[in-house]
């Protein structure tokens, strides 16, 4: 009699710790954030964020990203083996969603990178029809020093840049130092990179 009231107890302690919760967040512009913005619905209610869900003891099962909105499936373990309901392990099911997450944060990054680059290509071609061209060519291909313009990479520029700056190195005694110290900097660089690449 003793022994069933104990396994019943058991029984019904470990269902009732096992719980599951859906929260989402629509229209959240970056991944980056995405871990400490408080989500709406279930037990997030509005208030808590996937990391403090994670405090509260919660474990992610499983995530939907559909655009710019997440849905997050949690749930708090039952036993330290977790099985999830699709039946994969808990380890796998994290991993799973790293990568899921990892995936998305990538896209997002080139993303980034690209728009950054053509806003720069944008910029730096006025500056190089106007500044440069008369010198290195329309297209970077005349040969100036040792180099043409449109063979250099991104690090050359700057190295010969920081060279006319600060009056070291091979560029050290350029008459054209001045030329190219009010011009360029890193961004500019990168732009011009940009522009030539574009035009080749
Ligand atoms: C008045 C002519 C002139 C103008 C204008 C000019 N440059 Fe130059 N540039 C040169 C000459 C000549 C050299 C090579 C000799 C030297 O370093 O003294 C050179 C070298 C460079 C180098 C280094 C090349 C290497 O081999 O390391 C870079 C980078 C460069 N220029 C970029 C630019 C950019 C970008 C502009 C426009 C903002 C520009 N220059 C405007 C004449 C010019």
């Amino acid at each position: 009699m003793k022994k069933s009231i104990i396994s019943t107890f058991i029984l019904l302690g470990s269902s009732l710790l096992a719980d599951t919760t859906m929260c989402f967040k629509e229209n959240h512009p970056s991944i980056a954030t995405i871990e400490s913005t408080p989500l709406n619905g279930g037990a997030c209610a509005g208030k808590y964020s996937i990391n403090d869900m994670k405090k509260k003891g919660w474990l992610v099962d499983d995530i939907k990203i559909n655009g710019n909105s997440y849905i997050y499936i949690l749930k708090t373990p039952d036993n330290a083996k977790a099985i999830t309901p699709s039946g994969i392990s808990q380890e796998q099911m994290e991993a799973n969603i790293m990568a899921k997450l990892e995936a998305k944060k990538e896209a997002e990054e080139t993303a980034r990178v690209e728009k950054e680059s053509e806003e720069l290509r944008v910029e730096a071609q006025d500056l190089y029809v106007a500044q440069c061209q008369n010198c290195h060519g329309e297209k970077g291909e005349s040969r100036k020093g040792n180099s043409r313009l449109k063979d250099l990479t991104i690090a050359d520029m700057q190295e010969a840049l920081r060279e006319y700056k600060l009056g070291v190195g091979e560029k050290a005694s350029s008459v054209y130092a001045p030329v190219h110290i009010n011009f360029l900097n890193d961004k500019s660089i990168k732009g011009i990179k940009a522009y030539l690449d574009s035009i080749q």
